[in-house]
């Protein structure tokens, strides 16, 4: 932490924990800064206002997007600060962002990292100034992490080679992951693998092309899918795209060749580009992950955090150096079965915005 602990901040800090604590009736759910602030024999350092880092790694995909905004109005509302840089899927970017973020006196660092082992070191820096770090929806590898916060991914990728496996029975297939500086990335293939897997084993599925997305860019998927078409003579009945920014490459590349609808094809995000395609028929499935709650349960987390407090973190994974405390929330997979009541009903998509051509 940094030695300048200004007198002004805490006295502003003091007045804020007084307000907050009066205005405590106030409906705020948040009352924990409230009751952190009503004991008396708690010193002046601990009324500082907490100040959370947040390190992402593009503003290029809607998820990312929400997921800034949420952490945004969840620090509001629990009355903490929050500094935010954005990386631009750039691995050097990010570490130097980092470094910024550290200067700046932040308690807790909340990282998507760009590249998950690149990250490391990343991490590292943070340790040494004392910063605990929360790797945010995705992990970041060999070193010590002190919580993971993500969705089930493997169970992701499950639910999009479930999906493919129901409405494709035999076929040449084009199997796509996502970027390989994503650990996600592998996690999401490892669980459509229980899926796919036997079926290429028995012969039903034939995989024309298996490709990692260099980070994760639509265009590079849509320059895949070309290629895979083009080798084949559009002889491709099957696409497990890894997110819905793949999947509408992909689609691109199908509709060129008349065959966009005829081809089952996943995605992942629920990204409102997606659940349009799904309404028209050209993407089969995507997968809600809602970063509404990821978003809460971050700031939150780094709030306990930064108090000393336990951040409830019950499940482990592993991440090449230790077994990771981490908190995984439930994904589900979406077609047009049920997209009004997943999407919909639960108020992250507006039916006017998903029904509107
Ligand atoms: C996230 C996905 C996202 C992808 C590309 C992954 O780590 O879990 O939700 O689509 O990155 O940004």
């Amino acid at each position: 932490m940094k030695k300048s602990v200004r007198i002004a901040a805490m006295a502003l800090a003091g007045i804020m924990s007084i307000s907050l604590f009066a205005g405590c009736g106030a409906n705020n759910s948040s009352g924990s800064s409230a009751s952190n602030s009503s004991t008396a024999t708690s010193s002046p350092a601990k009324d500082k206002k907490i100040k959370i880092g947040l390190s992402l790694p593009t503003q290029q995909e809607e998820r990312w997007v929400r997921d800034k905004a949420t952490m945004e109005e969840a620090a509001k509302k629990a009355g903490v600060e929050i500094a935010v840089q954005v990386a631009n899927m750039d691995a050097a970017k990010q570490d130097s962002q980092v470094e910024n973020l550290i200067s700046q006196g932040i308690d807790v660092l909340i990282l998507a990292p760009h590249d998950a082992k690149a990250a490391a070191s990343t991490v590292d820096k943070a340790h040494k100034a004392g910063i605990k770090v929360i790797a945010y929806d995705r992990l970041v590898m060999g070193t010590d992490v002190d919580v993971y916060l993500s969705f089930d991914n493997v169970k992701v990728g499950e639910l999009q080679g479930k999906w493919l496996t129901e409405h494709l029975d035999k076929g040449n297939i084009v199997w796509l992951a996502g970027s390989p500086t994503d650990n996600n990335a592998t996690l999401f293939k490892q669980g459509a693998a229980k899926y796919l897997q036997p079926k290429i084993d028995s012969g039903d599925y034939k995989v024309v092309m298996e490709q990692p997305v260099v980070d994760w860019k639509p265009d590079n998927a849509l320059k895949l899918m070309e290629n895979a078409l083009t080798a084949n003579n559009n002889n491709v009945q099957g696409v497990l795209a890894p997110n819905d920014g793949t999947a509408g490459g992909c689609i691109q590349a199908l509709a060129a060749q008349g065959l966009a609808g005829k081809v089952p094809i996943t995605g992942q995000d629920s990204e409102l580009s997606a659940a349009k395609r799904i309404v028209e028929g050209t993407q089969g499935m995507t997968v809600f992950k809602d970063t509404r709650k990821l978003g809460e349960a971050a700031i939150d987390a780094a709030i306990k955090m930064a108090k000393g407090e336990d951040p409830g973190a019950d499940q482990k994974v592993n991440n090449e150096k230790m077994d990771v405390p981490s908190i995984l929330l439930a994904a589900e997979a979406v077609d047009k079965t049920n997209i009004d009541k997943i999407l919909i009903d639960s108020g992250y998509l507006k039916k006017e915005d998903v029904y509107s051509k």
